[in-house]
């Protein structure tokens, strides 16, 4: 098993129990590290405090991710208390309501910009940030998430699925920036999990009964199994991983008509 004691991570993305980055939070604190969860309202600041609670010596902090003041306060705290950082969850995504049930054709200027700022720049703010804690580590791992919708038309999915092709490309951008400060980067593209955001599209329970069907594993995902290629892409195993999105997807993607 991957160790991750010593190191310290930041993880963006925890809602409640069944997020994803709360799975990864977990699999890392298990694995050793220490971790600064952060919420981006007062209305999830309760749950997010009462998670964390489960790890030992949390820090929780604020961080809605459109707020350049808030990430460079975010990154001052984790800094003071934990002198650098190592590595960076980014799991924060957004699209409004009406931009998931319109067809893709109505997607507002305003839809588009407030989706493509949380779900893709989102992960520039934060990893500029993050970097020169991470260059006094001698280096460090970004890791986002992100889903098929990129590539693949996705019914509902819509301007998500615009975001997460930016954010992809985001992705093999920033690893081309930040390699030569040893700062990795790289996604995981999840297979759908029931979590709050994927309430949010309609007909998520049909995409689930499809990926069953078809992939090869014949079965959905669990976020534990992306919590575990997570430690690794996160930990010392991956050191020579860049640039890359991994699918988690019992391997839906490789599969035609
Ligand atoms: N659930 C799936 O099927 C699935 C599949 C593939 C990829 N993903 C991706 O995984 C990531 C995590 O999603 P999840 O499914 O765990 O759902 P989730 O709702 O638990 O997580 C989304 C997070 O984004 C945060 N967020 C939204 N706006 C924010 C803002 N302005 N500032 C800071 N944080 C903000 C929310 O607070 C929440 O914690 C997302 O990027 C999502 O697109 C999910």
């Amino acid at each position: 098993m991957t160790d991750l004691s010593g190191k310290c991570g930041l993880v963006v993305g925890v809602a409640n129990k069944r997020s994803i980055s709360w799975a990864i939070a977990q699999a890392a604190a298990q694995a050793g590290a220490r971790l600064v969860l952060t919420y981006p309202s007062a209305r999830l600041e309760g749950n997010v405090r009462e998670l964390a609670a489960k790890l030992d010596d949390p820090l929780v902090l604020p961080c809605d991710v459109t707020s350049d003041q808030q990430i460079a306060e975010l990154a001052a705290a984790v800094d003071r208390d934990f002198d650098g950082l190592d590595f960076l969850v980014h799991g924060a995504a957004f699209a409004r309501q009406a931009e998931l049930d319109n067809p893709f054709v109505q997607t507002s200027r305003e839809g588009f910009h407030v989706a493509l700022d949380v779900s893709a720049y989102s992960l520039i703010a934060l990893s500029r940030a993050a970097a020169p804690l991470m260059e006094r580590r001698g280096g460090g791992s970004i890791l986002t998430l992100t889903y098929l919708g990129s590539d693949r038309v996705f019914k509902n999915y819509n301007v998500m699925g615009v975001a997460k092709a930016a954010l992809e490309a985001c992705v093999r951008y920033l690893a081309a920036d930040l390699g030569p400060r040893n700062i990795r980067v790289n996604a995981i593209s999840a297979g759908p999990i029931k979590t709050l955001a994927a309430a949010g599209i309609s007909g998520f329970s049909n995409i689930l009964n499809v990926y069953r069907e078809r992939a090869p594993l014949a079965r959905n995902i669990d976020a534990s199994e992306v919590a575990d290629a997570a430690v690794f892409l996160l930990g010392p195993a991956g050191r020579g991983v860049t640039a890359e999105t991994i699918f988690v997807d019992a391997g839906f993607h490789a599969v035609g008509f």
